[in-house]
Parts: structure tokens; sequence; C-alpha cells
């Protein structure tokens, strides 16, 4: 795959199928600094099957969000990303857009996060679409680092 600008009216976003988990897996072993179980992946998709969709394109997964149903009204994105050559391109955007209406369909009125300090560029992908940091978790990572918890009310 190239890493060049793809049309992303081609993108399909839509619920993940369990048979496309490794598929999320390696994506998340590729991005994601911290590393989780295989059981990780599979206890989230079932405790919560809609909250956890993938991108698709040209019949690739090329990004996913997982996520859990924290009560009755507040979700929370798990794990975020995308392929980093497809990143910059509108993707991360379309899968969080589709969360927040699946979220909403839920009943669901707000979504938190958790987000590494360092990580400057997800914070700031996070604050331009609405989130703001509402706490810090010293320690969080496997690794000491901490975290922002960051917060969206969703709009009706
Ligand atoms: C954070 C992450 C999920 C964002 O996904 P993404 O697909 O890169 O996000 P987008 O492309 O929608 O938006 C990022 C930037 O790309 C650019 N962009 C978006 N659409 C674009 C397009 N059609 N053409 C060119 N550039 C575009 C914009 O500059 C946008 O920034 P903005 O906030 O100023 O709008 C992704 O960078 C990632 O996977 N990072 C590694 C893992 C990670 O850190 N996850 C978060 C853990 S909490």
């Amino acid at each position: 795959m190239e890493n060049e600008k793809i049309n992303t009216s081609k993108v399909i976003v839509r619920k993940i199928r369990q048979d496309e988990i490794p598929q999320a897996i390696k994506i998340a072993m590729d991005t994601l600094t911290e590393n989780y179980s295989y059981e990780i992946f599979y206890s989230i998709y079932n405790s919560w099957p809609e909250g956890f969709i993938v991108a698709e394109y040209e019949k690739n997964i090329v990004g996913f969000i997982a996520s859990s149903r924290q009560s009755i009204y507040e979700a929370r994105i798990l794990m975020f990303s995308v392929m980093d050559v497809f990143q910059n391109m509108g993707i991360g955007s379309l899968l969080l857009k589709k969360f927040e209406e699946i979220c909403k369909l839920n009943g669901i009125r707000a979504i938190r996060l958790e987000v590494r300090i360092s990580n400057k560029n997800a914070i700031i992908f996070y604050e331009k679409r609405g989130f703001i940091i509402i706490n810090l978790i010293n320690n969080y990572y496997s690794n000491g680092e901490a975290a922002y918890i960051m917060w969206k009310m969703l709009e009706n």
C-alpha cells in the first residue's frame, strides 16, 4: 500500500466482524505504545460489539476504535488507531464521527478516554474535536507515564 492521499469517500466505517479482530490487533501492535494481550481485544468485543468499529479501505482494515460502555450514559475509548501510512488523511475523523453517532443511537451522552501526556498529536486531534482534559492520572501506563483523561459531552 502506498503512502499517498486516498479518496476518503471510499473508506467504509462499520462494526468489526469477529474474524477481523486479528487485523485490529496487528494495527494496535504497530501503532500503540502500550502492549495489550489478545484476550483483551476479544473481551472488549464481547462486552460491547457495537463499540468496536473499523475503517475499511479497498478491502483492508486500516484503523479502528475499541471501546467500552462505562455506564448507561458514558462510553470510553480504550484504543484508537489508524495505520501509519493512512494517518493524516481523514480516517481518524471518520472513525470518531461514526463512533459518536453509534454512542448517540445507544443513548450515550458522553465519551471519555485516556491519552499519554506525551502524545501531543492525539491530544490536539481530540481537542479539535471537542474533547477537553479533565484530569491527570500519574503512573497510568506500564512504563510509568501519566495519562490525561479527556472527555466530551455529546450534543443532541
Ligand atoms: C490519533 C489518530 C487516531 C488520528 O487518526 P488520523 O487518521 O491520522 O486522523 P485524521 O487524518 O482524521 O486527522 C489528523 C489530521 O490529518 C489532517 N487531515 C485530515 N483529513 C485530511 C485530508 N483529507 N487530507 C489531508 N490531511 C487531512 C488534518 O491536519 C488533521 O488534523 P486536524 O486536527 O487539524 O483536522 C492517529 O494519528 C493514530 O493512529 N495515532 C497513533 C495512535 C494513537 O496515538 N492513538 C491515540 C491513542 S489515545
